[in-house]
């Protein structure tokens, strides 16, 4: 259908208008919001196995719908899930080997945003959507959330772990939940809820008794450790040590400000070099699909019966079955009770356990405010 009208088309005038079109409008109302969450890092949106080709994948990530796809060829595609024509979503569009179609007036989009087909007229640059960088490491897919001048992909945080651990020994999860991320990055800063929340799971009293270490690294990280002697070993771990042994046991949390944490537990017979004991070195990712719900994924790797791929798939489901049954349940109903309101506005008391979590706390709202403040 072609509807000859005085003066521009639609299309060019929202460009005459506002001197930048769809993909200057996409980029200003993502500038409109600055301050709700950290938008310059890297965020996992999705894991590399979700992804296959000709399956587009819509998932909002900080409050802001996005659309993935996988070429046959590999590579990973993200686009604002809207048209700039009529903010139908992308995602109700067909795939094909060239880009996605709008499912409504037949708009089409390749990889990068750009209309590539416009069935009604000309091509004009302001037919454009809003499209995100994109890295694909460490078995996820990761996205780029702030300003293009900034995007550097050496600020993903170093999980090459994952990538040393053969296959039987990795595991991944996710868990959707109603919550803001940051109550489930403070459940893995304070692991003493496992001899509580998990007491008969993973539990045992050891971390309650063990003492804390809180520092700040590079780029905002917080690290935490915990050192434990002659310990009862989680029960988790119990199956592969010497009947009745007690172990010495490390462990650490490191805390990224997009919300990456890696935890790392170490044991050994009590005596024995903590070299020659064994563990499990885990990678968290509580990524804010709004303020009040968080995409939760995770990855499991150990050292240990490592190519026993029978273990591995027990251990994973057990893991999510703990995650999903115990964490997310108490985590959702916290969130309840907080409503709209953020933790530290309602004044917790706070205990001992809490100073990595209020340590990076304090770093997130300090990067926000440094970040709107340049914005
Ligand atoms: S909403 Fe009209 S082409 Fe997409
Ligand atoms: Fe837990």
């Amino acid at each position: 259908m072609d509807v000859e009208q005085e003066g521009t088309r639609d299309s060019e005038r929202s460009e005459s208008s506002n001197g930048a079109g769809p993909a200057g409008r996409a980029s200003r109302a993502r500038q409109g919001h600055p301050g709700q969450f950290l938008r310059n890092q890297w965020y996992v949106i999705a894991s590399s196995a979700e992804l296959v080709p000709g399956t587009p994948l819509a998932r909002t990530l900080l409050a802001e719908p996005i659309l993935l796809w996988r070429s046959e060829g590999g590579d990973v595609s993200a686009l604002a899930d809207f048209c700039p024509h009529r903010y139908a979503p992308l995602s109700f569009g067909r795939l094909d080997h060239e880009g996605v179609r709008c499912g409504y007036h037949g708009l089409k989009f390749d990889g990068r945003g750009r209309c590539i087909d416009n069935p009604h007229g000309p091509i004009v640059s302001t037919l454009a959507v809003q499209a995100f960088s994109v890295v694909e490491r460490h078995g996820y897919i990761w996205l780029w959330m702030g300003k293009q001048d900034l995007v550097d992909a050496s600020r993903i945080p170093d999980l090459g772990f994952i990538d040393e651990r053969p296959a039987t020994a990795v595991s991944q999860g996710y868990l959707f939940s109603k919550a803001d991320h940051r109550l489930f990055e403070d459940n893995i800063f304070d692991l003493s809820h496992v001899d509580y929340l998990h007491a008969s799971a993973l539990g045992g009293g050891s971390v309650t008794r063990s003492k804390g270490k809180v520092t700040e690294g590079e780029g905002g990280a917080v690290r935490i450790e915990w050192s434990a002697e002659d310990e009862v070993p989680f029960p988790l771990f119990k199956p592969d040590l010497p009947p009745g042994a007690n172990v010495d046991m490390l462990m650490s949390v490191e805390w990224f400000p997009s919300g990456v944490m890696i935890h790392r537990t170490q044991v050994t017979p009590t005596g024995t070099p903590m070299e020659q004991g064994f563990g499990s070195w885990n990678a968290h990712f509580m990524m804010p699909e709004t303020a009040r719900t968080t995409h939760y994924f995770f990855c499991n790797t150990r050292d240990y019966r490592a190519d026993d791929a029978y273990h591995n798939a027990a251990r994973a489901a057990h893991i999510q079955e703990i995650f999903g049954t115990q964490d997310k349940p108490i985590i959702e109903a916290q969130q309840l009770r907080l409503g709209d309101a953020d933790l530290f506005d309602r004044e917790p008391r706070l205990l001992p356990t809490d100073a990595a979590s209020t340590r990076a706390r304090r770093v997130y709202n300090r990067m926000l405010a440094d970040e709107v403040a340049a914005w």
